[in-house]
């Protein structure tokens, strides 16, 4: 498979949505995680800023810095291979002005190792959109649900359900693909407006309890594989339940170290009795 398996690049991404092929994404946070996922064949992996809930232990994705998300990225990278890894911009790296914004999207290329930058946001991002790309940074963009900005929406709540706010979110999707992204998350948003989104923009449109009418599909892995206790959105499947398994796995290990069944004479490393013997000797003789 290796040997057929090519990186991945961003016509890749789009042309999958031309051959109505659906495109795979996950995010990741470390080396274990990076290269899990990519051996697995995906197409994409997101370092997202989901980074901080998921494996830092901050309460939302706002506090997460620069560096923290650098640190991970690298991470991430020495295990990937073949997929498009993307960095996603940290809440207030992108905000301030337009100098930082690209020293910022910046670093995930050249510290990161990452081949493109997402950032949250519709039309409003745009201008700053149009910035990057023409600095030679891809940007994937995100709509719907943007958790950075959550409280100004709401809460964590599906987002365009009433014709002026689905208008929004379609101007939004328009206007960022014109402003030059490769592609567009859609998250927490209707099925038939996703589809509806889908069909009119000519970029690939990536899905997070959007329904399956996108061109493709995201998870956070850590809900995904139920490694995040704290809650599980609507949308997540779980594919596997490590927390439980986890914490069973460690409360074992330390009743087994108490009891005194590990370690057995399996995991132990033996010596012939001879050199033994003769190390006693030896003190003896002393
Ligand atoms: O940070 C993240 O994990 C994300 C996903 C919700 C796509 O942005």
């Amino acid at each position: 498979m290796d040997m057929e398996r090519k990186k991945i690049t961003i016509p890749d991404i789009k042309r999958k949505k031309e051959e109505g092929r659906k495109i795979t994404m996950l995010t990741a946070y470390d080396y274990p995680s990076g290269r899990l996922i990519d051996e697995a064949g995906m197409d994409m992996i997101l370092v997202g800023d989901s980074l901080a809930m998921t494996v830092l232990g901050y309460e939302s994705t706002v506090p997460v810095t620069m560096d923290e998300m650098i640190h991970h990225s690298k991470a991430v990278k020495r295990g990937v291979r073949y997929a498009l890894l993307i960095g996603d911009m940290p809440f207030m790296s992108y905000n301030i002005n337009e100098k930082e914004t690209i020293r910022n999207a910046g670093r995930f290329i050249k510290e990161g190792g990452c081949g493109a930058v997402k950032l949250e946001g519709g039309v409003e991002m745009a201008d700053i959109t149009k910035t990057l790309v023409k600095a030679g940074i891809p940007v994937l963009g995100h709509i719907g649900l943007t958790p950075q900005t959550a409280t100004q929406l709401g809460g964590f709540k599906v987002q365009g359900k009433d014709a002026k706010n689905a208008q929004r979110l379609l101007d939004s999707a328009l206007a960022l693909e014109k402003a030059g992204c490769f592609g567009i998350v859609l998250e927490c948003v209707p099925d038939r407006l996703a589809k509806l989104i889908t069909e009119k923009s000519s970029i690939p449109t990536i899905g997070i309890g959007a329904g399956p009418y996108c061109d493709g599909q995201v998870l956070v892995t850590n809900d995904m594989i139920g490694l995040f206790d704290r809650f599980t959105p609507k949308f997540v499947k779980k594919y596997a339940d490590l927390w439980p398994e986890l914490s069973e796995a460690f409360r074992k290990y330390r009743e087994e170290v108490e009891g005194g069944k590990f370690p057995t004479e399996e995991h132990s490393f033996t010596m012939d009795e001879a050199e033994l013997k003769k190390i006693k000797t030896k003190r003896k003789a002393k």
